[in-house]
């Protein structure tokens, strides 16, 4: 399941993460890479352990907190800090599956892979080429949002970043954990909570619809997660 999530930042907060990235150290994006897909990838990271990382990572996990979106789709049970990267004209990362388990530095703990996240820093405006690809089981989808719009995706999927033709695309990306491992269930309790918001807008709280879809919603996430 893809989720296109709007606004995740504002464009004041862009404007500012921007600011930020622009006086970063920009590194060879391979050191976070597996040995295969290090062979595929050609891009720029700023260093986890960097002042700007840890701030601007911080960041991205606050507005996270406060997205119902995200904590609905991902169901979150610990998030990678948030990375930083750039693809400039000529750079690419060819098709690949991101690691199932990355340790957390410093944090002596390490997460598995199951939802990933690509949070946009420059508009579609700003460059050409460029897209997230990502094999869907619905077949291949071309992403390409907004300064400030999140995907996200099953870490299980195939993906690539096209070759940048024009500019350069800016990009903040991490993993979570989630409570609920397989993507098809999350994918059902997902769509199980859209419809009791969609229920609770033309029924009162009390109501017996929804009471009974919310306490079976949470009956159900207690079947299936893992803490
Ligand atoms: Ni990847």
């Amino acid at each position: 399941m893809l989720i296109h999530i709007p606004n995740v930042l504002t464009p004041e907060e862009v404007r500012y993460f921007r600011d930020r990235l622009e006086g970063a150290e920009w590194a060879d994006g391979r050191v976070t890479a597996g040995e295969q897909s290090a062979k595929a990838k050609l891009n720029l990271q700023i260093p986890q352990d960097s002042p700007e990382c840890r701030e601007l990572g911080e960041f991205v996990l606050r507005a996270l907190g406060r997205n119902p979106t995200f904590n609905s789709a991902a169901l979150p049970l610990r998030v990678y800090p948030p990375l930083f990267n750039r693809y400039d004209t000529g750079m690419h990362f060819d098709a690949h599956v991101d690691n199932a388990i990355r340790p957390i530095p410093g944090a002596g703990m390490r997460i598995r892979t199951d939802v990933s996240s690509t949070l946009f820093l420059t508009g579609p405006d700003e460059y050409d080429g460029g897209e997230l690809v990502i094999q869907d089981t619905y077949g291949t989808q071309s992403i390409k949002l907004p300064a400030g719009d999140m995907v996200l995706y099953p870490s299980t999927s195939l993906h690539s970043v096209s070759r940048i033709t024009r500019g350069s695309r800016w990009a903040s990306f991490f993993w979570s954990q989630s409570m609920v491992r397989d993507d098809t269930k999350r994918r059902l309790l997902y769509e199980f909570d859209c419809s009791i918001i969609e229920t609770r807008k033309a029924l009162p709280d009390s109501h017996p619809a929804v009471l009974g879809l919310t306490s079976t919603y949470h009956n159900l996430l207690r079947q299936w997660a893992e803490l």
